[in-house]
């Protein structure tokens, strides 16, 4: 393509943007969805958005029967739009903050602040903002709002959804559905869909802040394997950097990073390394310099390079709204993955800034955009800093690696993140009440578009306890992101570091997440796909039932499981009936730290063999945990596929369908498969089979048809 070609095609692209952009009149831009324009919108101020993929174009008028019409209004300085309300409807989504699953009567502010112990803001001012809410109609119709700004801006949740900007006056997306699924898939339809991450990072990682040197992270490896407790990632945090400088490594401490990466790959872990946007401003610093000459820093209020302090002290920050600064930035991880890293941490990418009451830069630092980004205060791009971050190290990472799946873990995001990155929780306490927090969090973070979240297993900050590790751990596998993580100071929380019986419990508890894995992956391309999450809220199973609404101490896995953790008191079951099971042979009802696991009446759950880490991972034998309903039915559903590349993009994968019938007392269990291109080789199978009796276990028999009968 020639220079002039692209040139064009750039041209094309601004000005139908620009044009869509002018196109500000209410609409519909999909069936149910509709924008909504104040009067006094200025497009340059707000685009483009940055939680949608792109401008979707009218398909019509928005009909007079529309219900949900928000109104836009001034108040002193503030942009404000405000929807009602109506008494009994349920609130959710909000992204991430502390407090009940259920958002009704919260505030919360969507400005992205570094918040140890989640103890500054009273906790409703997190790492990440999602200016979305997901509402659920007593009747368990369903509705979603985006307000489309990516300022600095109040939620208020009460009798009416108010959204207080501090910006200009904003556009606002309104979904309404039948079900809150069905508005789950339309926002993923207009903030994207996640690429199926690698399936390495659905196993367990292993973190601490930090292990070094090299021999210490080389012992930790060897002590899971010796010890056979199952991981596929060892995390390294920002100490294996030279004085926090990063893309660097401390030649003392990490002479060798390649022969390291090397080291644990052998042993069938992969890795990930940590890069801080904070880059260190000390001259003759290869980052630093090359930053500084091609004027990638952004300014302060007087044009000068802003300077705060992190962890190397003295910083400068790449200014990502510039298209120059992007490719600047995404250039850097070709000699950082060289060495064998297999996946990237991005911290600290609020960003946070230290010594400062905000945590951050002030407001009135500037950015100076490009291309179709507009110049813009702080105020304006805080809250898509990281996710511009995580986009281009992304950006960076496929360059090296076109044919593999990148995983980048981000702590700050916004509304459309998850198609960059996963991410965690940022820094919680070592504290029961941050163990049961983690699951309305994790849950709400779902229901935001952001399913692949978990909270730092064990507790980042303080010592844990062997008792609450146990319990932490216990239900940290069941997080869709599974990572154990400690800071600096605090006690040793390896599975192995609270004696033989947390270890034991550890095992145990990991063991069930590897088996679950064919389940598991099988649920992330369901979220990847439809945008319903891994992990969703209990009412899920019965939108209509509103004295569901409110249970957040248990949840489910995909619809078929329910997870209780040993404290939940009375928690709200669905109707129907829901039978414990048995995943890697324990028994959880004797056991006072595995989460009971409850299959679905009616489902058929695909279960693996018990595996130390992913490259182990087979779907060639498996067992199929079936709950039959009241008629002797059941069904249920495996996908697969090479689980790393993007060859399942291109009909490389398959799915199998699974059903139980009973005739004259006789179950019936077949397997087929029934979707893809993907070759699989014939499979094993055994059946478990939960009755009100008990369970039955078939022998194993070979598939593809699976004929299995129980008397
Ligand atoms: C931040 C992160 C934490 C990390 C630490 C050191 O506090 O949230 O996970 O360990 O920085 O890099």
């Amino acid at each position: 393509m020639t220079r002039n070609f692209l040139s064009f095609i750039l041209l094309f692209l601004t000005l139908t943007v620009a044009s869509e952009a002018k196109d500000q009149r209410d609409k519909l831009i999909a069936r149910q969805v509709a924008v909504f324009y104040p009067s006094d919108f200025d497009s340059v101020a707000n685009m483009p958005s940055f939680a949608l993929i792109k401008e979707f174009p009218a398909i019509g008028k928005v009909p007079d029967s529309w219900k949900l019409n928000p109104v836009f209004f001034h108040s002193g300085k503030y942009s404000c739009v405000s929807l009602p309300v109506k008494k009994g409807t349920s609130l959710y989504g909000s992204g991430e903050t502390t407090g009940s699953l259920l958002r009704n009567g919260n505030d919360i502010t969507l400005w992205n602040t570094d918040n140890f112990n989640y103890a500054g803001f009273d906790g409703k001012q997190l790492y990440q903002s999602h200016p979305w809410v997901l509402g659920v109609n007593v009747d368990g119709t369903a509705f979603g709002i985006i307000a489309d700004n990516t300022w600095k801006q109040k939620l208020i949740l009460n009798d009416s959804i108010k959204f207080i900007s501090e910006g200009p006056a904003f556009r606002v997306i309104v979904i309404q559905k039948d079900s809150p699924q069905a508005v789950l898939t339309a926002l993923s339809e207009l903030v994207g869909k996640m690429d199926l991450p690698p399936l390495w990072s659905l196993g367990y990682q292993q973190c601490r802040y930090s292990y070094f040197p090299d021999s210490r992270v080389k012992q930790i490896a060897d002590e899971f394997r010796n010890r056979k407790i199952p991981c596929d990632v060892i995390w390294f945090d920002i100490d294996y950097m030279d004085k926090f400088k990063v893309f660097t490594f401390d030649k003392n401490i990490f002479p060798d990073p390649k022969g390291l990466n090397d080291y644990l790959h052998d042993r069938s872990f992969k890795t990930i390394w940590m890069i801080d946007p904070g880059i260190k401003a000390e001259e003759g610093y290869m980052v630093y310099d090359s930053g500084s000459k091609g004027n990638h820093w952004i300014k302060d209020k007087n044009g000068k390079d802003f300077v705060g302090k992190v962890w190397p002290g003295d910083c400068k920050f790449p200014d990502f709204t510039r298209p120059q600064t992007q490719k600047w930035w995404s250039d850097f991880y070709k000699d950082f993955m060289a060495t064998g890293i297999d996946g990237v941490w991005n911290d600290m990418n609020e960003p946070s800034v230290f010594e400062v009451d905000s945590k951050t830069m002030p407001i009135d630092n500037q950015h100076r955009g490009g291309e179709l980004l507009p110049p813009g205060p702080h105020l304006r791009y805080h809250n898509v800093y990281g996710m511009l971050m995580i986009k281009f190290s992304r950006e960076g990472i496929l360059k090296v690696h076109p044919d593999k799946r990148p995983f980048i873990l981000s702590r700050s995001g916004y509304l459309g993140s998850h198609r960059y990155g996963a991410t965690w929780t940022g820094d919680n306490m070592a504290s029961t009440d941050h163990l049961r927090l983690s699951i309305p969090m994790s849950l709400n973070l779902g229901l935001s578009g952001q399913f692949f979240n978990g909270a730092d297993i064990g507790g980042f900050a303080e010592n844990t306890t062997p008792e609450l590790f146990g319990q932490w751990i216990a239900l940290g596998v069941f997080y869709p992101f599974s990572r154990g993580h400690a800071c600096k100071g605090s006690n040793d929380k390896e599975p192995w570091a609270f004696g033989p019986e947390i270890e034991k419990v550890s095992q145990m508890a990991l063991n069930r997440r590897y088996r679950l894995l064919p389940y598991l992956y099988t649920l992330f391309q369901e979220a990847s796909s439809t945008g319903v999450p891994v992990m969703r809220p209990i009412f899920f199973a019965d939108i209509k039932d509103t004295t569901l609404r409110r249970e957040e101490q248990s949840f489910l896995l995909g619809k078929d499981l329910m997870v209780i953790p040993k404290w939940a008191k009375n928690p709200a079951m669905p109707k129907g009936i829901w039978r414990n099971i048995s995943i890697a042979g324990e028994n959880s009802q004797n056991d006072q730290y595995q989460p009971d696991v409850k299959i679905r009446e009616g489902a058929i759950v695909p279960v693996g063999k018990c595996i130390q880490n992913t490259t182990e991972y087979s779907t060639d034998s498996l067992t199929l945990i079936i709950s039959t309903n009241a008629n002797g039915f059941a069904e249920g559903r495996l996908y697969e596929d090479a689980g790393d590349g993007f060859g399942y993009k291109r009909g490389q994968y398959a799915f199998w369908t699974f059903s139980a019938s009973t005739k004259s007392g006789v179950v019936t269990v077949k397997a087929r498969k029934s979707e893809g291109r993907l070759s699989s080789k014939p499979k094993m199978f055994k059946v478990m089979l939960y009755t009100k009796n008990g369970v039955i276990e078939s022998s194993w028999k070979k598939g593809p048809v699976l004929n299995i009968k129980f008397r």
